[in-house]
């Protein structure tokens, strides 16, 4: 789908705000993620670590796990925003770690599902296909 630049920019900010409730006292990274679905209803999701680092779980998954909860199967496009929780505004890409990346690739289409990455003044915009090739499947 092309999403319009309000949508784009609507996401992001969601993401954004979304970053204030990350718990990452251990990595002092912050992430926010604002997933769109087809429904119009926008789900947003933060890191949160654990003290024993295995159950830490990153934005992008608490996003669409929020959303797959409550019903939700059709997503449009997400926008991930993360850096050092010490800095209030983003000013580097937060590129998806593999294992969003295998989540996302599963319940996401992967030539019609928008990646959206911003940096604190420029977006850019990823295909899943792309951002994993040759994905595992059952
Ligand atoms: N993190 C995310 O939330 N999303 C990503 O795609 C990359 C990493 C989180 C996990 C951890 O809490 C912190 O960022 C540092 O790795």
């Amino acid at each position: 789908m092309n999403l319009d630049e309000k949508t784009i920019f609507e996401l992001i900010d969601k993401a954004n705000k979304t970053r204030e409730c990350a718990f990452s006292p251990y990595s002092h990274f912050s992430v926010g993620a604002a997933l769109l679905c087809k429904s119009g209803k926008i789900y947003t999701g933060c890191n949160i670590e654990s003290e024993v680092f295995t159950p830490t779980i990153c934005a992008e998954r608490t996003a669409i796990f929020k959303a797959m909860s409550e019903g939700e199967r059709d997503f449009v496009a997400i926008a991930i925003l993360g850096g050092s929780s010490a800095l209030s505004k983003v000013a580097e890409y937060c590129s998806p770690c593999g294992v969003c990346r295998q989540v996302l690739a599963e319940f996401c289409k992967a030539d019609n599902f928008d990646v959206i990455l911003y940096n604190g003044t420029e977006y850019k915009i990823f295909k899943l296909k792309d951002l994993l090739p040759e994905r595992f499947t059952l």
